[in-house]
This record gives C-alpha cells, sequence and structure tokens, in this order.
C-alpha cells in the first residue's frame, strides 16, 4: 500500500487522523491502545500494509502478509443513541464492505453476523472491540481486513472456513487504496441508519445461506442443524431447527455457522 496514494484518496472522506504502518502489529491493538492513552477523534484511521500479530475473533490469529490484503482500524467514539446499537457496528462494516465489492461488479453475500464472502469463500473478517468507562463506551474499534491479492489467502489447513480473496472472483488486479475508501465511504454513509429496518433489509438482503440447511455451534454446546431464516429486528440470527423450534441466535454467542450443503 502506498501512503501517500492513500492519504490523497482519503481527502474525500471526514477522516480526521490517519496513521499509516508499513508494520504493524495489531491495528486493532494500536486503536485500543490509543483510546486508553489519548482521546483520539471520533473516525480517526489507522491501517497496515501487514500485520504481525493481526487478531480475529475468538482469539484466532489474523495473518496480514505485505502487500496483499487490507487491515485497518477505526476508531468511533459512539454518541449515546449510537450506543444503544453498538452490536450493529460489526454487521455495518460487513456490509460496508460487501457494497464496496459490489460496485467493482461482484456479488458478495454476508456470512452472519458480518464475514464477507465471494463465491461462498471468506474474503473479509471484522473484529468490533469497545473500550469502556463504567457503562459508556469511551470508544469503539472497528478493525476490518480483506484479502485481495491471492497471497493473502491463508493455507486450507489454517482456516477454519475456505478462505478466497477479492482478486482471484474479480480475475484482475485491484487498487487497494480505493477500495479502503470505497468501504470507509459506505461505512460512513450506513452509519446513521443502524438500527433502522432500512439497514436490516440491507443487511439481510446479502445475508449467506438464507432458506439454506446450516449448522450453529454456539461454544460449549451442541451443534444444532436448521434451515438460515434471517436475522430479527435485534439483529439475531433465525434458525428454523429440524424440531419446528425457531432459534434466535445472539452475534455473540456464536462460535460457527456452517452451511451444510
Ligand atoms: C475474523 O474474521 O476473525 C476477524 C478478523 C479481523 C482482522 C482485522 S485486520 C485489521 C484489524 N486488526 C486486527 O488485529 N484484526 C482486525
Amino acid at each position: 500500500m502506498d501512503e501517500s496514494t492513500l492519504r490523497a484518496v482519503l481527502q474525500s472522506l471526514p477522516i480526521p487522523t490517519i496513521q499509516f504502518h508499513p508494520v504493524a502489529g495489531s491495528t486493532n491493538d494500536l486503536a485500543l491502545h490509543l483510546l486508553e492513552h489519548a482521546s483520539p477523534a471520533d473516525l480517526t484511521l489507522i491501517a497496515a500494509d501487514s500485520q504481525t500479530a493481526g487478531r480475529g475473533r475468538m482469539r484466532r490469529q489474523w495473518v496480514t502478509l505485505p502487500g496483499s490484503a487490507l487491515a485497518f482500524s477505526l476508531i468511533l467514539r459512539p454518541s449515546p443513541p449510537e450506543t444503544a446499537h453498538l452490536g450493529f457496528l460489526a454487521p455495518l462494516a460487513g456490509l460496508a464492505v460487501a457494497l464496496a465489492l459490489e460496485e467493482l461488479g461482484l456479488q458478495p453475500q454476508i456470512k452472519w453476523p458480518n464475514d464477507v464472502l465471494l463465491e461462498r469463500k471468506k474474503v473479509c473478517g471484522v473484529l468490533v472491540e469497545t473500550v469502556w468507562d463504567g457503562a459508556q463506551p469511551r470508544g469503539t474499534v472497528v478493525g476490518i481486513g480483506v484479502n485481495v491479492a491471492p497471497s493473502s489467502v491463508p493455507p486450507a489447513d489454517q482456516v477454519m472456513y475456505p478462505a478466497g480473496c477479492v482478486e482471484a472472483a474479480l480475475g484482475q488486479p485491484v487498487a487497494r487504496e480505493a477500495l479502503l475508501v470505497s468501504i470507509l465511504a459506505h461505512f460512513i454513509q450506513h452509519r446513521p441508519s443502524i438500527g433502522t429496518s432500512t439497514f436490516l433489509q440491507a443487511w439481510q438482503q446479502r445475508l449467506a445461506f438464507k432458506g439454506e440447511p446450516v449448522q450453529v455451534q454456539p461454544p460449549g454446546q451442541p451443534a444444532v442443524n436448521g434451515t438460515l431464516q434471517g436475522v430479527n429486528p435485534r439483529g439475531e440470527l433465525l434458525i428454523l431447527a429440524q424440531s419446528g423450534e425457531m432459534l434466535e441466535i445472539s452475534a455473540g454467542d456464536v462460535a460457527r455457522l456452517r452451511p451444510l450443503m
């Protein structure tokens, strides 16, 4: 990633501060550190060309090799009304990535709650972390990793879910700086709508495996098979279990969602 190109293209957006690191440990860790030791403005961006200690959900490792991917964290300072909808920030990030990929002519799907798939392979993961001052969020870090070039795709034996990349689905090279700006523009545009029916509809429209048999396994609990129905207004995943019961699974609970076909 070229820092001067990145700074030039980001001028079209209301991003107050940009930190760019050719090599970082984890951009989420840098963002959390800033929130704990300084007072970063809303929409402060920390981006890295590569990460040596990238983190995924459920304490998994997230590898970012140089020149191959997007790895960035956006610091948000949620307002009181937004605080009521913090749980929708991760799906908003997934939606923003999906909308940016649609602009390239691709047909992404969102694997609930926020992974983005192309051709049923995961190309993007989102890790949202919040620093609290008592019951109030001091700030929320939205970390987004996108596999862009084929060299960013981890080997099959190192992932929980099949992984792919944007360039393989598109069949041509992608300018990472432009993709980053497009994701941020969609994120900023749709942020005021989180929790509304318009937002739920946009998310639900792109939901992967709708009407298909899936398996969900909340941590420490037995796996359940059923048909994926959609999301409810709280953002919970609706699964019609084989027993006929409608299960509502909250994003905090799910360890694993996978298609059975
Ligand atoms: C997942 O699917 O498990 C989430 C992966 C999130 C990776 C991104 S890359 C930028 C940011 N920094 C990190 O250490 N993690 C997130």
